[in-house]
Order: structure tokens, then sequence, then C-alpha cells
């Protein structure tokens, strides 16, 4: 299904150099919007852009640098969009510290590590929403997604300042579309399940992998392109009365 509505919006993918922050970002361009790919990930996500470029797709890949962590950087991006765009129709708050995390017991856990994984994964979109709220405003209706994580609603184990971290995300989803309500700002979070993508990592075993899937409604595991349907849609002005839900996408896994 195409979203034609997504093809005049300005749009800001965060972590999208790789995995499924690069598929929101693909699948976007295909349905011809101008999206902002923005990673700290410098030299991948100008690959990234400029593949999608090249592909002969309907819309437009703009590479920035960003660390979600920085309040300068987040303000540095404002500006530029500012300069170039003077809004921003949506924002995809999906950089997280994700896939280089080492599974430990929580006790194990130092408490850099702890703070790190906090100032990107929930400081980190509250940063940019708010730097870029006043482009967010000059949106016709303009809405923001937070990637989430059903590591909450599982109650996984090993890596508990991640779960802690998304399980912050889906509370300030709820509070923010509260507080941007009256600017017909719409915010919502996605919440995926385990999806695999061409990063390996180590926060899934193989058993584990199996005993999740036999789990599922849905006996298959999920690729990056089976988060992207939802987030076109909530982009899109098709989703225009849907705000501050938590909406799972996991083939059956756990239910909210
Ligand atoms: N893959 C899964 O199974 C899964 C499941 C549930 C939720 N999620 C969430 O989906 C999102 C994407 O997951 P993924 O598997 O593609 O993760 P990933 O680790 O492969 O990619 C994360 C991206 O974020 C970027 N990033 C990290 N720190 C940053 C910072 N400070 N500033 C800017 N960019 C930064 C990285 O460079 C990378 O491009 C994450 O929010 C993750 O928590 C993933």
């Amino acid at each position: 299904m195409s979203y034609t509505d997504l093809a005049s919006k300005v749009i800001v993918v965060t972590g999208a150099a790789q995995g499924i922050g690069l598929a929101y970002a693909r699948r976007l361009v295909d349905e011809g919007a101008t999206v902002v790919l923005a990673d700290r990930a410098t030299d991948s996500v100008e690959k990234a852009a400029a593949a999608l470029n090249e592909n002969g797709n309907q819309g437009k890949a703009i590479a920035h640098a960003i660390d979600v962590a920085s309040a300068n950087s987040c303000a540095e991006l404002a500006e530029s969009l500012t300069k170039e765009f003077g809004r921003v129709d949506g924002l995809v708050n999906n950089a997280a510290i994700f896939s280089t995390i080492t599974m430990k017991p929580f006790w194990e856990i130092s408490t850099d590590e702890w703070d790190r994984l906090m100032e990107v994964n929930l400081k980190g979109p509250w940063l940019l929403t708010t730097a870029l709220l006043p482009l967010l405003r000059a949106s016709a209706g303009a809405s923001i997604i937070n990637i989430g994580s059903d590591a909450v609603a599982m109650g996984r184990q090993g890596y508990l300042h991640y779960v802690a971290s998304k399980g912050g995300v889906a509370g300030m989803t709820f509070s923010m579309s509260h507080e941007l309500g009256e600017f017909g700002i719409r915010v919502n979070t996605l919440s995926p399940g385990p999806v695999y993508t061409e990063v390996s990592r180590d926060t899934v075993s193989a058993p584990q992998k199996e005993a999740m899937m036999a789990r599922q409604a849905l006996h298959r595991t999920a690729g990056p392109d089976d988060m992207t349907s939802l987030a076109a849609f909530l982009l899109s002005d098709e989703s225009s009365y849907i705000t501050g839900q938590t909406i799972s996408v996991n083939g059956g896994l756990v239910h909210r």
C-alpha cells in the first residue's frame, strides 16, 4: 500500500545508517518523501543516502551527522533544516544503542554503560524532539514515531538498561502526545519484537531465537521490512486520529 501524501513530506529518521532505521528511510524515499537520514556513523549514513538516491527512487535522501545524545548536535540539525525546509512533517526517533550491547546480568552493567545508553535511547528522543519542535509546529500536522521495544513486555533478561530505556520511551510517548496535541502533532511508539537485520548482534542466542519464534502466532522471523508499513502509515495523514499509542509489530509474540 502506498501513502501518497508522504511525497510532500520532510521526514527525519535517526539511526538510519543501517538496520531497521535504513529500512524506514528506504520505504519513505520509495513513497516519494524527502528523508533526512541522521546518524552518528557519518561515513555509513552518507553511503546509505547516496545509495537510496542512486536507485532511482521517487523521493530524496539527505545524510546528516548527528549524536542524538548531544543538545548541540540536535540544534545543528534543527538549524540546517530551518534553512533548507522551514518545517519538519515527520520524525522517527529510531537511533539507539542496541546491536552493540553485550548481554550481562544487571549487576554487572557499569554506571558508565547505563548512563551512555540512557543518554542515547531515552534522552536522545526528548532532546531531538525538543530541538525540532518549532519545525514540527510549522507543519500542517506532524507525526512523531518513537521506537520502543517489545523486550519490555517480554521481561527479557541480560540488558536491563536497554529494557528500562525502552519502557521510558513508551511512557514519554503518551505524555508527549498530550503536550503536543494542541499543536496538531501526533506521537506514537512503534514497538518491534525481535527483528533480524544485516547487522549481527549478541542480544539473541540461537536457542532464544527458536523459542521466541515458537511462541509467536506467526512462526517466522521478522526482517526490517516488516516494520516499515506501520511507520509509513503512522507518518501519513491516513493515521490522523491515532496518537499516544504503543503499537507492537511482533508476529503475535506478546500482547500489550
Ligand atoms: N532489531 C531488533 O530486534 C529490535 C527490536 C526492538 C526494537 N529495536 C529498536 O529499533 C531501532 C533500530 O534497531 P536496529 O536493530 O536497526 O539497531 P542498530 O544497532 O543496528 O542501529 C542503530 C543505529 O543507531 C545509530 N546510533 C547509535 N547511537 C547514536 C547516536 N548517539 N546518535 C545518532 N545515531 C546513533 C547507529 O549508528 C546505528 O546506525 C532501535 O531503536 C532498537 O532499539 C530493534
